[in-house]
């Protein structure tokens, strides 16, 4: 964190600026913001995993410190309460004694019954958190009011230089994760072994990541969101999807990378084809590009891509129109990261909240014309869905060339996928310059 404390102090003097005007906008005496309480295991006495609440790892670098709290008061020092219980059951977290602190008027406390007399109350003050029935038993009647919490969402679509090094940074962990996770499966690891691979070389453990690592090998790599991780060593090793992140001060790194067992095979070649067509579009982003036309001119590589491989033949509008690109590139082109892997406000167009929907029939999490600041993930894919291939229309059907799509179905698919902040005269890959083909 040393590293950072330059660019966090401006971090949070930026935040502290935006919520002091928002508030008097909002005509509150202030804001709490709950970092959250690890929820509880039904009939059990343990806790899943806790995740903070995006708003408070937005103004501390603490995301593991459930019962703490962050107040703010236009015109005054942001106030800290770290919970530090006595509890020789678990690890207390000793109390943070970075440089990154004296920003914050610290208050430490060790039991949550001093909480209605440590925190303000009354309507005068919004309560940001996932806890409504916490917010009600502290006398804080106005929960997550929408106006400022749009406002607040819409500020996080900036991210300041400290966000933009933590998702660099975390992007670098995860990096060293994806290149030990590739020699993992060249040398014929299973899915689960190649998960602890990767896991192990990024020095993070799984609760600690964003998100559900997909260690996809084979058929698997058609399936989105597959988390199995199979112990079973596959006799036959073809294709190997890894879609798996990492976190640095609560921020997300978000990387896919698909790889053929058999550098000479043609779906080496189709990985080869949408890289590069991955590197076009990256290299289309500037300031004023909306994304929704990225993610369009993706549908037009993916018609090109489709013929040039033979899997499907017709022009790109028909291709498109039909919803042939679609059933083999069912997802959005990206979306923004951050705090959260799929970051809030991708719709939103205004501090007013105001929002626009991507068009009918277009799956996509941003509709934002590119502003520099902005990171999002560009994340292109084409696989072999058979449930979406069989839902085409007849006259669609006709245009799939079933031969090579049998070809492919053994590998299941492919994704590759980078964060990219945006800057004032392009952008910079927050991924490859980490080295990561
Ligand atoms: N890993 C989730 C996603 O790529 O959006
Ligand atoms: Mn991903
Ligand atoms: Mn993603």
């Amino acid at each position: 964190m040393e590293a950072f404390a330059p660019l966090y102090s401006d971090h949070l003097h930026t935040l502290k600026q935006r919520a002091d005007r928002l508030l008097v906008q909002q005509q509150l005496d202030g804001m709490v913001i709950d970092a959250g309480a690890p929820l509880p295991v039904f009939l059990d006495d343990m806790e899943y995993p806790f995740k903070a609440n995006p708003h408070f790892k937005h103004w501390v670098p603490l995301f593991n410190h459930p019962h703490c709290f962050v107040v703010v008061r236009p015109g005054r020092k942001p106030q800290l309460l770290f919970y530090r219980p006595v509890d020789f059951w678990h690890t207390v977290p000793p109390v943070p004694q970075a440089q990154w602190v004296d920003e914050f008027e610290l208050v430490v406390f060790e039991k949550l019954d001093q909480l209605p007399d440590l925190l303000p109350s009354g309507a005068g003050y919004a309560y940001i958190g996932a806890h409504p029935e916490r917010a009600a038993q502290l006398n804080l009647t106005l929960v997550n009011p929408k106006g400022l919490l749009d406002a607040l969402h819409f500020g996080r679509s900036i991210k300041s230089d400290y966000e933009v090094a933590c998702i660099r940074e975390a992007n670098r962990i995860a990096v060293r994760g994806h290149e030990a996770a590739k020699q993992a499966f060249l040398s014929g690891a299973s899915e689960f072994e190649i998960q602890q691979a990767y896991l192990s070389a990024s020095g993070q453990g799984e609760n600690e990541m964003p998100y559900g690592n997909i260690v996809a090998l084979n058929e698997h790599c058609a399936v989105l969101h597959y988390t199995t991780w199979s112990r079973d060593v596959p006799t036959d090793p073809r294709s190997f999807l890894i879609d798996a992140g990492a976190n640095c001060n609560g921020y997300a790194a978000d990387i896919t990378r698909t790889y053929a067992r058999d550098p000479g095979s043609r779906f080496a070649e189709l990985i080869v084809a949408m890289d590069q067509y991955q590197h076009r579009i990256i290299e289309a982003i500037k300031p004023g590009v909306r994304y929704t036309d990225l993610h369009s001119q993706m549908h037009s590589n993916v018609a090109q891509m489709l013929n040039e491989f033979g899997l499907a033949r017709g022009s790109a509008e028909a291709l498109i129109e039909q919803g042939v690109t679609k059933a083999f590139f069912p997802h959005g082109l990206g979306h923004p990261i951050g705090l959260q892997v799929h970051d809030v406000a991708g719709f939103m167009q205004d501090e007013q909240g105001t929002q626009l929907a991507p068009p009918a029939g277009i799956t996509l999490r941003c509709t934002r014309v590119m502003e520099p600041g902005m990171v999002v993930t560009i994340e292109p894919g084409l696989y072999v869905i058979d449930t979406l291939l069989n839902d085409l229309s007849a006259s669609a059907k006709e245009m799939l060339c079933q031969d090579e799509i049998d070809r492919l179905r053994p590998f299941g698919g492919i994704r590759i996928e980078d964060n990219v902040l945006v800057l004032s005269d392009g952008i910079e890959n927050l991924t490859r310059c980490h080295g990561l083909d």
